[in-house]
């Protein structure tokens, strides 16, 4: 278990190179279980929940080569169809390789998948659409069976529009007879992103980015080469890390776009934000005007769950009173805990934090509870002058590549240790 350690106080300046998206190089590589031919994954995250997928792919008999960014997958042989319990619960995005083994061999099996400590998280809309498919899902001793001796386009409705059973169906319907449509399905980038990668190989799927898609199914798959589209959130992160620190960066290879409302939403607030072309300068001063703000989680384009932590972590420098929302999760403020490690003034119960912004905060020793509240606790480092020490490290570096290092090359304090 390492620490990051966080001397906050100073200006961040200069460029930062954005990564692909780990949320959809995850169900990408999980799609190239769907075709016998080799495919090629580029801007692929050099993080842990890659390397887990990697692993995950291994497990199955499946052929992968990694070598910096670039990931090489050749599935001509799948040897298993169950994920090994273990990687099942150290990630639970390992859960997307269901929809593509159960395309690809008729059965597929896991134990409850495992991940971020933010709620239940069940997958019952995954396993409702497989049945809508065709298949047929058995409760075992040994965990969820799902079989199919083929699958049939049909209509699902899903009762939420959410991300991962949206994309686990669109996968398992890729080879799927006819023709399927998925109703009330999520719009994330990611998704279209997963829809492109799918059209790459052959398959015909329309609508993706709306909440209706049609996926054509096709017997065979071929081959394709991707790259993986930056990632918004790890865009989002460092956008507020330099409004927490104050300073002058540009953020480099994102897609302004895939984040509607936090940009006006910082401007509101007096930072400067210049979108232009696939980057982003960031200007924000070392203080802020008394402001109230509200920030509601939702499906996208709703405000993303994924950087509500982080948001209310720079929230705490902005003098007012906020009203923070959570909307996707039953459970993710967990960070409320830890703020108030450093001095915060946050009252919350499960879903709804009233956050009092502009109070003293200060170093102190506090622990990242999952992904994104770690990556919280280092953008609220960046602003206390003295030094806050985040427990767990390693549950950050699952979801960013080096984030010290690139932190540090904008001229922060921050060390591993
Ligand atoms: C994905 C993202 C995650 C993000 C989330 C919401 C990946 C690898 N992860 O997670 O970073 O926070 O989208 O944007 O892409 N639900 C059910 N039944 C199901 C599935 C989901 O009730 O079968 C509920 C969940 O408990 C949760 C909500 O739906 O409350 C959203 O979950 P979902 O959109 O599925 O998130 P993930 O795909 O797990």
């Amino acid at each position: 278990m390492g620490e990051f350690v966080v001397r906050g106080g100073r200006r961040l300046a200069g460029a930062v190179r954005i990564n692909g998206a780990k949320n959809a190089a995850l169900p990408i590589m999980a799609a190239s279980l769907l075709s016998k031919r080799p495919v090629i994954v580029r801007d692929v995250p050099e993080i842990r929940d890659v390397s887990v997928m990697v692993e995950v792919l291994r497990a199955l008999g499946v052929k992968v080569e990694r070598e910096g960014s670039t990931v090489v997958i050749d599935a001509a042989l799948i040897k298993e169809c169950r994920v090994p319990d273990a990687l099942m619960q150290e990630m639970r995005a390992s859960v997307f390789v269901m929809g593509p083994l159960l395309a690809r061999l008729g059965r597929t099996e896991i134990v409850h998948p495992g991940g971020c400590a933010i709620g239940d998280r069940p997958i019952d809309l995954h396993l409702k659409g497989f049945e809508a498919l065709g298949a047929e899902v058995r409760d075992e001793l040994q965990g969820t069976v799902v079989l199919a001796n083929r699958l049939v386009g049909a209509e699902i409705h899903l009762a939420f529009p959410s991300v991962g059973a949206t994309e686990n169906l669109i996968m398992a319907a890729a080879l799927a007879e006819g023709e399927t449509r998925i109703r009330n399905a999520a719009m994330e980038p990611e998704v279209v992103d997963l829809a492109q990668f799918l059209s790459r190989m052959g398959v015909t799927v329309r609508g993706a980015g709306t909440p209706e898609i049609r996926v054509v199914g096709c017997p065979e798959l071929g081959a394709a080469d991707h790259t993986v589209i930056p990632d918004r959130i790890e865009t989002a992160t460092f956008a507020l890390a330099v409004a927490s620190a104050g300073g002058a960066v540009r953020l480099l290879n994102c897609v302004p776009d895939h984040l509607p409302g936090l940009w006006q939403q910082l401007r509101d607030l007096g930072v400067e934000v210049k979108c232009e072309g696939d980057q982003v300068a960031i200007t924000a001063a070392h203080a802020y005007a008394p402001h109230s703000v509200t920030v509601n989680t939702g499906p996208y384009p709703g405000f993303a769950t994924d950087i509500q932590a982080q948001f209310m972590a720079f929230l705490l420098k902005v003098p007012g009173i906020h009203l923070v929302s959570e909307r996707v999760f039953e459970n993710r403020l967990g960070h409320v805990t830890e703020f108030r490690r450093l001095g915060a003034h946050i009252i919350a119960d499960q879903r709804l934090a009233v956050v009092y912004g502009g109070q003293h905060l200060y170093g102190a020793s506090v622990s990242a509870k999952d992904l994104r509240a770690g990556a919280a606790l280092v953008v609220a480092g960046l602003q206390i002058e003295g030094s806050t020490r985040i427990a767990h490290r390693e549950i950050i570096e699952r979801g960013y590549h080096d984030l010290d290092g690139r932190l540090r090359s904008l001229g922060a304090d921050i060390i591993s240790a």
